[in-house]
């Protein structure tokens, strides 16, 4: 592994998690500048813009109200509030291609860390947003967190499903159980949008080097392609791109049946480019002022995105 996951990596990770350094960052406005390549603003009006710049480029979008790990369940509210308002102006948007909007929710930003009834508020939560989407003819997506949520998450996710089967999730190719849970949520059709992950884990629980993350994604990717679900290939890895339209075609899977993701800012000419060869590409677009944790794990995962950074702040 490289100098930069043995030491920056951690050093960036643990700095995420302090408040003092996130006041501070919060306040450089040079910061922000360069947060705006990957977090398009922090309105409803501002993601807006940003989602309909993405459909008349022919790409569908899922978007995410920033926000994680709350203890507060008034911000927990507030957080299902701003989904329920996104959704309530989509249809503003006009007329969309079936499927081509999406949000997508972390529980941990809908209560499941309350130290009461975390996971119960953060599913009811979940099923507000839910029932929203479904208002709105727009899917919905829990995103993978760290690894000590991801059994609550998935039991949320099997119950969502009986009343919304469209509900997705991720699974994150570094860790080690994830071969079974792509078996499983391919076996019931299940949406399931695979990643590599992005969170610092132990090795008991994820692979950690590189290569067998790599490995571990192809593998994954096989399981989903071949079941009955909607694989969703979120990489920006040449490899996995590559990767997903030969194992897509192995399986004769017809086009339309699973679709590439990246991130907003990221590879945005790849991602024109898969379009334009004839694949469906979505688009993640985070918004709202709460931007510190999804940015710095965007500096944590490359380190060109954090020479950008460093550039930026010297300049
Ligand atoms: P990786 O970072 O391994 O890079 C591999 C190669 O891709 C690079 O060598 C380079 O060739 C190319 N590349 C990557 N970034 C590039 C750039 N900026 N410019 C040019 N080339 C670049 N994680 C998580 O834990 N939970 C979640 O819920 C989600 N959700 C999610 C949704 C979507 C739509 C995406 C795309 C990703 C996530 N992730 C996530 C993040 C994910 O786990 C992972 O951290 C990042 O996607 C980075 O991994 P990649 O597979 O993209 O490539």
């Amino acid at each position: 592994s490289t100098l930069f996951d043995t030491l920056l990596r951690p050093t960036i990770t643990a700095a995420a998690r302090s408040e003092r350094i996130k006041q501070t960052s919060q306040r450089w406005s040079v910061t922000e500048k360069v947060v705006r390549r990957f977090v398009p603003g922090e309105t409803l009006d501002d993601v807006l813009a940003a989602i309909r710049g993405e459909l008349d480029d022919g790409l569908a979008v899922t978007i995410d109200f920033l926000g994680e790990d709350t203890v507060d369940e008034s911000q927990a509210d507030a957080t299902v509030a701003a989904y329920v308002s996104l959704l309530e102006a989509m249809p503003g948007l006009g007329p969309v291609r079936p499927g081509a909007l999406e949000v997508s929710v972390k529980l941990t930003a809908l209560g499941q860390r309350l130290p009461e009834h975390g996971a119960k508020i953060a599913e009811e939560n979940a099923r507000t947003i839910a029932a929203a989407a479904h208002q709105a003819a727009a899917l919905i997506t829990i995103d993978a967190e760290d690894h000590a949520t991801v059994d609550e998450r998935l039991a949320i996710v099997r119950s969502l499903r009986q009343d919304f089967p469209e509900v997705g999730t991720v699974l994150q190719a570094y860790l080690r159980r994830t071969e079974a849970d792509c078996a499983e949520f391919a076996a019931t059709g299940a949406r399931i949008r695979l990643c590599k992950g992005a969170y610092a884990e132990p090795p008991a629980v994820a692979y950690p080097d590189r290569r067998q993350v790599d490995e571990a994604y192809l593998r994954c990717l096989r399981i989903l392609m071949k079941g009955n679900g909607y694989p969703m290939v979120a990489s920006h890895d040449p490899t996995m791109i590559e990767e997903a339209s030969i194992i897509a075609a192995e399986f004769d899977r017809a086009p339309g049946t699973w679709e590439h993701q990246m991130l907003y800012g990221i590879r945005v000419d790849e991602q024109r480019r898969l379009v334009e060869s004839g694949a469906r590409v979505r688009v993640y677009i985070p918004y709202g002022t709460e931007w510190y944790g999804y940015f710095v794990r965007r500096l944590a995962e490359r380190p060109a995105n954090l020479g950008f950074f460093l550039r930026a702040l010297a300049g």
